[in-house]
């Protein structure tokens, strides 16, 4: 499927109940052509306002630990498990989890990254693929706040330089 008619079909998705409180959907964003994809949970409020993933201060964080290690965002994909917000930032639900993650499949199908980082428990629930290399991490909001997760956090994304 072609990226455009894919992140059309996200825009649109009613498939389940969030995109009843949200502004709009956040597909994701990056290069097609992109080596990594890093995937969060979801939108939050300043994602939901934009429609652009991780622009709020976990975005903030995760930027800096990318330019640490010399990693460009922007030749990155960069995108979530579940494409709308949740209010008051809840754990998106099983299914709602179930009914999203197709589109993030694709995405993935669409793209063919070598690596893909999973950021927090519930990307981890991302259906792995033959052929990539999946990495669990933990989320950027939990390393902003505590040491022992910021340095996995860290570590990890020290091991992507060598993929790019
Ligand atoms: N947290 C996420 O998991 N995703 C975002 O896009 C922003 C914050």
């Amino acid at each position: 499927m072609a990226v455009s008619s894919l992140n059309e079909r996200i825009i649109q998705c009613k498939k389940c109940r969030l995109w009843q409180d949200s502004k709009q959907a956040v597909p994701g964003e990056g290069p097609l052509n992109a080596k990594v994809i890093l995937i969060g949970q979801n939108p939050g409020a300043e994602e939901d306002k934009v429609g652009r993933p991780f622009v709020g201060r976990a975005g903030k964080f995760l930027n800096k630990v990318l330019a640490a290690n010399g990693i460009n965002r922007e030749e990155v994909f960069v995108t979530n498990i579940v494409k709308h917000l949740t209010l008051q930032n809840r754990v998106p639900l099983p299914d709602e989890i179930a009914a999203c993650v197709p589109y993030l499949c694709a995405q993935i199908d669409l793209i063919k990254p070598k690596v893909v980082v999973l950021m927090g428990k519930i990307a981890w629930q991302t259906p792995r693929r033959d052929d990539i290399l999946f990495i669990e991490t933990v989320h950027p909001s939990a390393a902003m706040r505590f040491t022992k997760m910021r340095q996995r956090f860290e570590e990890d994304f020290a091991s992507l330089a060598k993929f790019l």
